[in-house]
């Protein structure tokens, strides 16, 4: 290179370096001068995020005015939120802005998928872009921080909140989440289109016992620090601004008072720098759970364990003037909370032009964009998994010329957006039928019958089923849509059964009786015992909570105008008991592998199968792909060094396809119980008729590294197994060792 060259990049460098760093030095210089001039009660009042749901009262404007209110949940538009800034910034004393904060979990106008679906289409930058498209939204309605992504990984189908993480696997829920912090932070092309995300909710309180949701949970420290923190540790390398406690307990404590997760894990271990909150009134909670006696206590837990934020409960501007007088917690602790939210306002803008922020002309022309319902479309659509599709029977093949759709969910709307779905507006959606006539209505001749009713868990409207199988006899195909409604899972949405409400899978089953072909589509936030609606259904189709435009997506799929390539980010029992249940169990001494008829002396059941319905890792697609044997570049590593895993991939079938090649890898021996197999890479392969593909996975040390006896990160030499396939039960194995 030539010398002028090489000192011209060395000055660019030095003066980018010391620029970035004045400019690092100013931003912290604002923070501290900020801070020097708030009296205890200002800091207390950063401290403090209220919900105003609707129009405010005179008393919330008033609280904002006396530097009450730090910062706001719930979305209430960007005319709103203008007025109550500008009530922030000009009469209240410090003057300082508010953080408008929501529950933007999938989408905020157009509502994505549901999270578990997003999940199934392994496609990360798919992901980041719905994330993103959240982002611009919610943004452009005055939100700056998100409460997501929800990174709870979840082997219990019961509980209702695994419809808003990435389901049971730890290695897959971390991609995801990283994907959605970069999607809701990093992805705009202007800053103002970025909002702050905050990862909750920390940590294991996808463990909650028998689904039951804000149950107890007793993970262990290792499932706590081997399934649980992996997707947060993520979230933190992403460079995620906040984080979430959980409702739960880690060993006898509720987290929002755990200084060992907060403190020790959280910010000595896993390193994170940002903010902490407590989730909905987790404070006076601890008085409910019996560790506090009183608010008082309890807020000086909190505070103790280092949680800056309390939202909702108001104990920390009550009651932190009075712990700092009384010499409970020292001025210092406070500051630190306070510099916490002031950073965050200043990354969202906020101490810069607060108000440009707010502006209804630019919500308008964001709102429902055809760019975001475009980016909506391209998530509904990857995250749809073929479950079955008997003598491919799908797609529905042109000679078809009557098709019946039947089912209670075939015409809804508000269900297919799922729980957390924000503003989304029934009215925006497209529904199922509605999605089938705009695809098929020219060609085909659509009859329909609701089949039964949904009435919440009831059995109610089998009085509709002879009608619906009267509408199927005429047709030459049924489309039967079958599903839960939205407020059945999310938060608080604990289901004992898994088996679809009402009568269902009775009017799956009358309709079988009349030999037709059946498709079913499955329109659920959470994995239900679909054991009868396979056996009753030629195809079945998981189209999940789709979201807006997810009635356009599942007639795509149906037509053939889009190729099905999701796969399952969860297990699908093939019976109730045998929940919780996924694919990366432990070894045990006796096998897992008999079966009912089998020596009894075995990890299993005796009345039914110990394999799922669908494996983790499962779903069809509309052409087939051959796996070649697996290919080592070396039969041993080193540490240092890493080993190539490679497969041939041959689309064998008539139509181009997406293939998600998925590699496991087994420990044999290890001085802890290692699992059976667990995801350890994989690779999206879009290809075309007859066309093949190469893919070589690079095995290093960090993907054999485990955690050790004493909770440390280790690798340890010896003979590991490396599965390749297309899901997690059907796979080519081979051997190597580590040295
Ligand atoms: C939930 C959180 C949510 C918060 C605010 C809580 O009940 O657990 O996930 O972000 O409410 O709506």
């Amino acid at each position: 290179m030539n010398r002028t060259l090489l000192l011209f990049i060395v000055f660019v460098q030095l003066s980018f370096g010391v620029s970035f760093a004045q400019n690092n030095s100013a931003k912290a210089q604002q923070i501290e001068s900020i801070l020097s001039k708030l009296s205890i009660e200002e800091k207390a009042g950063q401290l403090n995020l209220i919900p105003i749901t609707g129009e405010p009262t005179e008393k919330h404007l008033q609280m904002i005015r006396d530097g009450k209110v730090g910062s706001i949940i719930k979305s209430n538009g960007a005319a709103q939120n203008f007025k109550l800034q500008k009530i922030a910034l000009e009469e209240s004393k410090s003057g300082l802005p508010i953080l408008f904060q929501e529950d933007v979990i999938h989408g905020y106008k157009t509502i994505a998928p549901i999270p578990l679906a997003e999940a199934a289409s392994w496609d990360l930058e798919a992901i980041r872009k719905s994330a993103a498209v959240a982002a611009r939204e919610a943004a452009a309605a005055g939100i700056q921080l998100t409460y997501a992504p929800m990174v709870d990984v979840c082997r219990d189908p019961r509980w209702g909140r695994i419809i808003e993480a990435a389901g049971e696997d730890p290695y897959l829920g971390s991609l995801v989440a990283a994907a959605r912090v970069q999607g809701f932070q990093n992805s705009g092309e202007n800053a103002n289109q970025n909002i702050l995300a905050c990862v909750k909710h920390f940590a294991g309180y996808g463990a909650s016992l028998a689904g039951r949701d804000y149950n107890i949970q007793d993970v262990s420290e290792r499932e706590l620090r081997e399934v649980y923190l992996p997707p947060f540790q993520a979230a933190i390398d992403a460079g995620v601004a906040s984080l979430m406690c959980a409702y739960t307990a880690y060993d006898g404590l509720p987290v929002t008072a755990s200084k060992f997760l907060m403190q020790d894990v959280l910010r000595g271990e896993m390193g994170f720098k940002g903010l902490t909150m407590t989730d909905w009134q987790t404070i006076p909670n601890m008085v409910k759970i019996g560790v506090a006696e009183n608010d008082t206590i309890a807020t000086l837990m909190s505070m103790d364990a280092g949680i800056d934020m309390d939202m909702s409960s108001w104990k920390y501007v009550q009651l932190i003037p009075y712990l700092v007088k009384t010499g409970k917690i020292t001025e210092k602790q406070v500051d630190d909370a306070v510099r916490q939210v002031l950073i965050l306002k200043q990354k969202a803008g906020l101490l810069d032009d607060a108000l440009a922020l707010f502006n209804e002309k630019r919500q308008d022309k964001e709102l429902l964009s055809k760019k975001n319902f475009a980016d909506t479309k391209d998530i509904a659509l990857k995250s749809m998994v073929l479950l079955k599709n008997k003598e491919q029977i799908l797609p529905i093949k042109k000679t078809v010329k009557n098709i019946a759709v039947v089912g209670p969910f075939a015409k809804v709307k508000r269900d297919l957006l799922g729980w957390w779905a924000c503003k989304g507006n029934p009215d925006d959606v497209i529904s199922i039928y509605e999605g089938l006539e705009k695809e098929f209505g020219k060609d085909v001749n659509l009859t329909y019958a609701k089949g039964c009713e949904i009435d919440s868990f009831k059995r109610v409207g089998a009085h509709l089923i002879p009608e619906a199988v009267k509408v199927a006899q005429k047709a030459d195909l049924v489309i039967v849509v079958l599903g839960e409604e939205y407020w059945m899972s999310g938060e608080g949405g604990g289901t004992a059964s898994l088996h679809l409400p009402s009568y269902q899978e009775k009017l799956l089953a009358e309709l079988a009786k009349t030999s037709k072909p059946i498709v079913s589509v499955i329109a659920t936030g959470r994995p239900y015992i679909l054991t009868q609606v396979a056996d009753n259904s030629d195809a079945v189709l998981q189209a999940w909570m789709p979201g807006t435009v997810g009635g356009e997506a599942v007639a795509e799929v149906l037509s053939g105008k889009f190729n099905p390539c999701g796969k399952l980010p969860v297990t699908f029992p093939y019976h109730e008991g045998q929940v919780p249940i996924f694919h990366s169990y432990k070894k045990t001494s006796h096998t897992f592998n008999s079966g009912p008829k089998d020596n009894r002396y075995s990890t299993t059941y005796r009345d039914v199968q110990n394999a799922p319905l669908y494996p983790f890792g499962f779903g069809l697609s509309y052409t087939s792909f051959d796996y070649s044997a697996i290919e080592l570049n070396s039969s041993e590593m080193t540490q240092e060094g890493s080993l190539k895993a490679s497969v041939k991939i041959t689309n064998t079938g008539k139509v181009a396809g997406r293939e998600i090649v998925q590699l496991y890898l087994r420990d044999k021996f290890a001085s802890v119980i290692r699992p059976m197999k667990e995801l350890k890479d994989f690779a999206l392969l879009d290809l075309e008729e007859g066309e093949s593909k190469t893919v070589t996975f690079e095995i290093t040390a960090d993907k054999l590294s485990f955690i050790g006896r004493d909770y440390k990160t280790i690798v340890e030499a010896g003979e590991f197994t490396l599965f390749i396939g297309p899901n997690s039960s059907d796979l080519k194995e081979t051997t190597f060792r580590l040295k």
